[in-house]
């Protein structure tokens, strides 16, 4: 059989497989990914490894992808592998390899091939696309899935290593995606940096040959100096409307490593997954470790696009009840902090009611007898009601509750443990410590070892305790202040100890899976010491994350603007506070472009503040649909801009919320000129009204009629300025 022939059935028989791609013309093996707009493919190199062809706009005719490769003459990849599907160590790579192990013999070698490859459609619209490669010599199989998100142009990618050797073997490294960027050495890297009350400040960068590496070491509170989200441009930097550019993160609550290499071919090779460092796994026979997935999305129109197809696949098929409804809240934090008794949070319970909110949220601060949590230093792990202070326990609260028409909600850390507390004198073996040395503590804590399925079982009953004593709980605020310092499990044997960090996370998702069996749709706010953990991996379990301690409303702007690139503004949880000087209105203003709360004295706000923030909950409620599930549109960047700018249009355009904040209060700073408007229908008619208007002034703009054409060509003036340093439009279609 000539090769051509012999390539063709085989090829065939990969079309049970590889169901988009026509088994007929081809000379060369190709597996193909697709999704609406593009196309992940995949070619056998003549010594049957799998490498990346292309990634991009999908061809229409899908034959022409044979073509590519002849067009790239970037130079000599000696190894044959620069571009593998997932580089495996110690044989012939010569780039950062994806996957390194020692087998069971002591033998540090692997080299991949590929075995074969189908797709299945898992439901409408996902596709589940699997590659089996397999060691030449050893008995090791690596399977590569990746599940295609048809309209929502979004990838979810990850790997089974397989141990079919006669022992056991250890993984090194263990990515859970080899990206390969076709360019020529111009690429912009978006990271970003943080601490607590600064997350997600981002950083552009042109990446230059070698590894630019982001990484978490922290263990729990992972993301406190970066998250795993990142966007990579190709060709130029994007922009919200222009460009081509990659968003990706890794779904997992820990450590992460995301390398960026680009080669001596001048492409780009990403590698994202769980740190390897001080993380040795070992897979005894017959076992297989499966990574993290890591899920990414690639636009040739820009951020906004991008950003509007992962917010749809987050909602659709990522979020804990993406595309249900959310509670607005009242939190008593900033309210009183640790200082506070049954009569001042049930006075504080019927301001909720009065204010118009759907739930009040009890803080930190309500447990420990012995040690009792009057401060950050005690209490922490002493799940049981403080007596002192609510001497009737959380029930009268949750009925107080009931009666003010409002939910209850409550705080818990429950992975944490102050040493001044009774569960870390009973059990000082669940706590993560070095039997050796000296404890370390950060926030007055230590982390519980939820790597001990005992652990796992006490916090579940945290939960569970809470939800059967009081049923009607509504809403849990999941807090988790502290990073893990001297990594040591009393539970794990010696030769396991490198697997810590790894099964810590595991048994983290095995106590929210158990929560989540039992009790599906409560919602749960996802926190860390602020915005020091979100990841879709842990928001399958969770309707919103707490982004950061920081809530001045100017720094929030910024904030928000970076997380909502990656995050729908339904999860994004956004509070009205003491924190910035600014005016009560825009500091709701700045809290209703996402989840929409409040943190604050409700007695003592003066009437007319009062009956500003009970006017604009109501718009809220009005709108509330469009901005959770709208379309997000980015007008104008503040990073750039004198004032940001942005609007949600909802999924049928007939209503559409615009938001608008001035960010340089410099002399006669604000909206000079109108501000182009995006997803409108053109043919329509909408009605544009200022709403948010602070008790006795008169709106910017009263039910003024534009075309969508209009206001889309020409745009509106928001009239920002420092008299009037946000001004919120809401457009209603009054006619199409
Ligand atoms: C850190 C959180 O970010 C705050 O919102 C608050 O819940 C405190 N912890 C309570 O200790």
């Amino acid at each position: 059989m000539s090769s051509t022939l012999s390539n063709l059935k085989k090829c065939c028989i990969m079309a049970m497989v590889t169901f988009l791609i026509p088994c007929l013309s081809y000379s060369q093996k190709l597996v193909s990914v697709n999704t609406e707009t593009n196309a992940l493919v995949f070619t056998v190199n003549e010594n049957n490894e799998l490498n990346t062809l292309y990634f991009g706009d999908k061809l229409k005719n899908s034959s022409e992808y044979e073509l590519i490769a002849k067009h790239y003459k970037q130079g000599t990849d000696y190894s044959e592998i620069y571009n593998s599907i997932y580089t495996p160590a110690g044989s012939k790579n010569l780039l950062e390899p994806a996957i390194n192990i020692t087998h069971t013999d002591g033998n540090t070698s692997l080299s991949l091939e590929y075995i074969n490859a189908e797709t299945n459609e898992v439901e409408p619209n996902v596709h589940l696309t699997k590659i089996v490669l397999q060691d030449k010599v050893y008995d090791l199989e690596v399977d590569l899935f990746f599940k295609a998100y048809y309209k929502e142009d979004v990838i979810e990618t990850w790997t089974e290593i397989h141990n079919n050797e006669k022992g056991r073997i250890r993984l090194h490294k263990f990515a859970s995606v080899n990206l390969y960027l076709y360019g020529d050495n111009d690429f912009w890297l978006t990271h970003y940096s943080g601490d607590w009350a600064q997350e997600m400040r981002p950083e552009e960068t042109r990446l230059s040959h070698g590894i630019k590496v982001l990484d978490s070491k922290l263990g729990t509170r992972a993301n406190l100096f970066q998250p795993s989200v990142f966007m990579v441009s190709i060709g130029k930097p994007a922009t919200d409307n222009e460009g081509t550019v990659l968003m990706g993160g890794l779904e997992w609550s820990g450590n992460f490593r995301n390398e960026f290499e680009v080669d001596p071919l001048n492409n780009l090779r990403i590698l994202s997954g769980i740190n390897n460092y001080a993380s040795d796994f070992e897979l005894k026979k017959g076992e297989a470790f499966t990574t993290p997935k890591f899920w990414f999305s690639l636009s040739r129109t820009g951020k906004g696009d991008a950003s509007r197809n992962i917010h749809n696949w987050a909602r659709n098929y990522k979020v804990l009840d993406g595309k249900g409804t959310r509670l607005t809240l009242l939190n008593n934090w900033e309210a009183t902090y640790f200082d506070f008794n049954e009569k001042k949070l049930k006075k504080l319970i019927e301001d909720a009611d009065k204010l118009g909110v759907d739930l009040f949220l009890l803080d930190d601060g309500w447990f420990g007898n012995n040690y009792p949590r009057n401060a950050d230093n005690a209490g922490l792990g002493d799940w049981e009601v403080n007596q002192k202070k609510l001497p009737n326990g959380i029930g009268t609260l949750v009925k107080t509750a009931e009666k003010n028409n409002v939910k209850f909600g409550i705080w818990i850390e429950p992975e944490m443990v102050n040493p001044d507390s009774d569960l870390y004198h009973e059990h000082p073996e669940w706590v993560i410590k070095q039997p050796m040395r000296e404890e370390h503590y950060f926030r007055n804590q230590l982390v519980l070892d939820l790597s001990n399925p005992d652990v796992q079982d006490f916090i579940f009953n945290v939960v569970d305790g809470l939800f059967t004593e009081n049923p009607n709980l509504a809403y849990i605020k999941w807090d988790c202040n502290s990073v893990i310092y001297n990594a040591h499990s009393d539970y794990l044997k010696d030769d396991e100890q490198s697997e810590l960090y790894i099964k810590y996370v595991q048994g983290l998702y095995n106590v929210l899976e158990r929560i989540r069996e039992k009790y599906p749709k409560v919602p749960m706010m996802l926190c860390s010491g602020g915005g020091g953990r979100v990841d879709y991996g842990a928001m399958e379990y969770f309707t919103e994350f707490w982004p950061s301690d920081n809530t001045d409303p100017l720094e929030r702007v910024f904030m928000q603007w970076e997380y909502s690139y990656f995050y729908p503004s339904s999860t994004i949880a956004a509070h009205v506070t003491d924190w910035g000087n600014q005016s009560i209105k825009f500091k709701t203003d700045v809290a209703m472009m996402g989840k929409m709360g409040f943190d604050i004295v409700v007695d003592e706000l003066p009437k007319d503040e009062l009956e500003f923030c009970q006017r604009a909950i109501k718009n809220y409620n009005e709108l509330e649909n469009v901005i959770w599930q709208g379309d997000l549109y980015k007008l104008k960047n503040p990073w750039k801009n004198e004032l940001a700018s942005l609007m949600y249009v909802g999924q049928d355009k007939k209503k559409a919320i615009v938001f608008n904040y001035l960010v340089n209060y410099r002399y006669e700073k604000g909206s000079h000129s109108p501000i182009k408007l995006k997803g409108l229908n053109p043919a329509s008619i909408y009605e544009v009204e200022e709403i948010n208007v602070f008790p006795g002034h008169e709106p910017i703009i009263n039910k003024e009629h534009y075309s969508g054409d209009f206001l889309m060509k020409i745009g509106v003036n928001p009239k920002v300025s420092s008299g009037h340093p946000s001004v919120v439009l809401r457009l209603k279609e009054v006619s199409n």
